[in-house]
């Protein structure tokens, strides 16, 4: 591996990495950018794990699935969420410079098996690995490679697991070794995004009211709400109809109702607010390097308000900051 240099090339002069190419024609702007790493072979799960439909294929059958839920499966979402928590949580102390993220991806499939779940993002649309890892400026859906944790970068992890035929989903952002402020700040006030748009949840409400809240909120910040990858229904199914835009859209005017599962999961900008993907297909940044954070949590609407399935004592964000 070449490293950069301390002073950089001008713009028409020979690039530092040695290709022979125009400075600007070739590294200019990627210096500090995450590069892909090595993605080692596909895990498999033991046989006496029951996997969804997907696993086996890739390829995620039609399906039909009430947005509204029976206490029977809020009972056992309830289960997969409190189980997701855990595994985030135990992931998230792993975090350290030096620290693969294959390494958590390691953790958090054995993790999944370990309490009888199978790791829903594992082929799930062919989705090489078992959780997404989503460093500095990649938005979402990182893939767990080779590349080793810097001191100053901030990752986030997305731990999904299908347990007694239930989806629990949820993420947070954490930091390796020391970080910068205004890191520290773009995730203090993700984390505060994801409670406003919670707390706007009851039944009887817009489903855009959640959207609302959260770009109030990103706006006062200076902050850029990433629009390209939404909230969405979650139970038997990983992503099902239910859309929950973290922006405010006029369209999306679904009544909330008691009873509905769905998750929310802003992706907050320092910078732009625009995305492209990785020749994965998977991995996607901001267009202009700036970095991001996400929190996510699932969650069934009550009668009066909302309970948070992946919240409670054992999150790593269990309530909104300003309640606890
Ligand atoms: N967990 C992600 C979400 O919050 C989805 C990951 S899909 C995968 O919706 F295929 F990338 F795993
Ligand atoms: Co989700
Ligand atoms: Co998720």
């Amino acid at each position: 591996m070449t490293t950069v240099p301390e002073t950089l090339p001008a713009a028409n002069e020979p690039c530092w990495c040695g290709s022979g190419r125009k400075y600007k024609r070739c590294h200019k702007g990627t210096e500090g950018r995450i590069a892909p790493g090595v993605v080692s072979p596909m895990r498999t799960v033991p046989t006496h794990i029951a996997k969804p439909p997907y696993a086996d294929t890739g390829i995620v059958p039609p399906y039909r699935e009430d947005r509204v839920k029976t206490p029977e499966v809020i009972g056992r979402m309830r289960e997969s969420g409190r189980v997701a928590a855990d595994i985030l949580r135990r992931a998230g102390e792993l975090v350290r410079p030096g620290i693969t993220t294959e390494e958590i991806d390691i953790f958090v499939h054995e993790a999944c098996i370990a309490a009888g779940g199978y790791p829903s993002p594992l082929n799930y649309h062919g989705f090489p690995k078992s959780v997404c890892t989503s460093v500095n400026e990649v938005i979402c859906h990182g893939i767990p490679d080779s590349r080793a944790l810097q001191d100053g970068d901030i990752v986030n992890i997305d731990v999904t697991i299908w347990l007694d035929g239930v989806h629990g989903d949820t993420n947070a952002t954490f930091a390796a070794g020391t970080i910068s402020d205004e890191d520290a700040e773009l995730m203090r006030v993700t984390e505060e995004c994801m409670w406003h748009g919670i707390e706007a949840v009851r039944p009887g409400v817009a489903i855009n009211e959640v959207g609302r809240a959260i770009e109030t909120h990103a706006k006062k910040h200076r902050m850029g709400v990433v629009r390209a990858f939404i909230g969405h229904g979650v139970g038997e199914n990983f992503h099902t109809d239910i859309q929950v835009m973290h922006y405010y859209d006029p369209r999306n005017t679904m009544v909330i109702r008691e009873g509905m599962t769905f998750t929310v999961e802003p992706m907050i900008s320092l910078g732009t607010w625009q995305h492209r993907m990785w020749d994965d297909e998977w991995t996607a940044v901001t267009t202009d390097g700036s970095r991001t954070a996400q929190y996510e949590h699932t969650l069934v609407v009550t009668s009066d308000g909302v309970e948070v399935l992946t919240g409670g004592p054992g999150a790593v964000s269990p309530s909104a900051p300003w309640l606890r």
